[in-house]
């Protein structure tokens, strides 16, 4: 039933309808706001590949943990930047590391808030990659055993979840088990499933102080140009116990996204990752685009394709259009 008869504007005339028949639509609950947590008082930092994200100071974080809550976010997920960093990253499993004491506030003082730990070790070892090296390599089952002690200390210090993103091989598995013998069988854990070797984390280690300082991730990060890779990745963690598994980068992963959505029998999380931040950031700084407007295009988008959550560093301002009900 072609033209004349068909005429898809009349689903589109009128602005009430056009919301009433909207196909996809974002809410507050599917936003967890990134938090990067740093040493001191009173501190906070802007990042400057990242306009309106901060290191904090853990009693600002607590101020800002605020004004998310106040916003209506649910979730946020809090990464940390040592007082000093080793070739061991210690503190990133120590019990009075960064983000345990940051856990323990939060907690405290935003009780309503569900606070997500990522565990991974580059923002706490000196050579910048994820977990234990040797000769030049990263070492993945040495790995297991640090990134599984930092989980538990994280669950100990009072985190609803925790969400590995060292892409060493077996981490869900390792972490499931030593979260289940240290008493936190109710812990989820989130995994980065398939997490792409991206230049999109650019600006990220920028603000977390965690660039590799020789090489690069290729070898533990997967291929952008891989696709059975992704679900091979997912089909594991589900079989590790994953309860929530991750596509990031999102933007340039949609395909993957969409592909994971339709297998995986979990929750599927998507990070839209400082990278793809700071591009609309920049090109709105410059008044290239409507920041405003991409960026709700742009989480609308990645809804579409299939995400039930989304990591943002626009969750605030979302948040707020989506009160106003501004965009769609
Ligand atoms: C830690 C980690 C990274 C990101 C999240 N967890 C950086 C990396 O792998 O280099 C990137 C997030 C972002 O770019 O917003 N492994």
């Amino acid at each position: 039933m072609p033209f004349p008869i068909v005429r898809m504007r009349r689903l589109r005339n009128q602005p009430r309808f056009r919301a009433m028949v909207q196909e996809t639509r974002l809410s507050i609950q599917d936003l967890i706001e990134p938090y990067f947590v740093a040493p001191g008082l009173k501190k906070r930092r802007e990042i400057s590949s990242m306009p309106g994200q901060f290191q904090l100071s853990i009693d600002e974080l607590v101020k800002e943990g605020r004004k998310s809550a106040e916003a209506g976010i649910a979730a946020v997920i809090l990464f940390g930047l040592p007082g000093r960093k080793n070739p061991l990253g210690s503190e990133g499993y120590a019990r009075a590391g960064i983000i345990p004491k940051a856990i323990r506030t939060l907690k405290k003082e935003v009780p309503e808030l569900y606070v997500i730990a990522d565990v991974c070790l580059c923002e706490y070892t000196s050579h910048g990659h994820c977990g234990v090296v040797a000769k030049g390599k990263l070492l993945n089952d040495p790995t297991l055993k640090l990134l599984a002690r930092a989980a538990v200390v994280y669950a100990e210090a009072g985190c609803d979840m925790v969400a590995p993103s060292a892409m060493a091989d077996g981490q869900v598995r390792a972490i499931r088990a030593a979260l289940d013998q240290g008493g936190f069988a109710d812990t989820p854990i989130m995994s980065y499933a398939a997490k792409y070797s991206s230049s999109f984390y650019g600006p990220f280690r920028e603000a977390a102080e965690s660039a590799p300082a020789f090489g690069d991730r290729r070898s533990y990060q997967m291929d952008p140009a891989s696709r059975r890779q992704a679900l091979r990745e997912v089909a594991l963690d589900l079989e590790e116990g994953a309860d929530v598994v991750m596509v990031k980068p999102a933007l340039p992963y949609l395909d993957i996204l969409w592909q994971v959505k339709q297998m995986s029998p979990v929750p599927v999380a998507a990070y839209n990752v400082s990278g793809e931040y700071a591009l609309i950031k920049a090109a709105a700084r410059l008044g290239w685009v409507d920041g405003e407007r991409a960026a709700a295009e742009v989480l609308l988008g990645i809804k579409r394709a299939g995400a039930d959550l989304i990591i943002t560093y626009h969750a605030r301002e979302a948040a707020r259009w989506i009160k106003e009900g501004k965009w769609p």
